[in-house]
């Protein structure tokens, strides 16, 4: 099965943290969207989108990859880190466009020292920790599961 995850991850690398640690266990592609911007994704299986949020939104460098090169139908899971809540709705409107599927959605706290909370030394310091680690991995173990049914 060809899957690859493409994120960004900008502030404290916390989304980054979870997508290595799926690239570890299962050798997964990665691909970072601050830096790869055009790719041929025919050839795959699933496609994840990883990001933290900023300003309720995915980063623009991956709602920018899915809308130039997201094909049309393709199995999509998406994982994000946030300060406060999850907010997938922008590539959600991306991915609706595509008529894509999203098998799946993991979200979890990731360190935030933005604007005002670097004042008080910034929120959900230590997320992602083992436990959201662990998290998603299960996580991924379960697309992979449902994809092979
Ligand atoms: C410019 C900026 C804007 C942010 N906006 C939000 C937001 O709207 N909602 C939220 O819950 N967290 C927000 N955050 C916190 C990040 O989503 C959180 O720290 C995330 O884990 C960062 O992921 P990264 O380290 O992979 O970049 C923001 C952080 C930055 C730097």
């Amino acid at each position: 099965m060809k899957i690859a995850i493409v994120y960004a991850s900008v502030h404290h690398g916390n989304t980054k943290k979870l997508v290595d640690a799926i690239a570890d266990a299962y050798g997964t592609e990665l691909i970072d969207a601050t830096k790869i911007k055009e790719k041929n994704l025919s050839e795959y299986d699933a496609i994840g989108f990883a990001s933290g949020i900023y300003y309720g939104k995915f980063h623009q460098a991956v709602l920018n990859f899915a809308s130039v090169n997201l094909p049309q139908e393709k199995t999509v899971f998406l994982i994000c880190t946030h300060g406060g809540s999850a907010a997938f709705g922008s590539i959600e409107a991306i991915l609706k466009n595509k008529r894509c599927s999203i098998t799946d959605r993991f979200s979890c706290k990731g360190y935030d020292t933005f604007g005002p909370f670097r004042l008080i030394g910034g929120i959900a310091k230590g997320h992602p920790d083992d436990k959201d680690i662990k998290s998603v991995l299960d996580f991924y173990d379960g697309i992979i599961k449902k994809m092979q049914v």
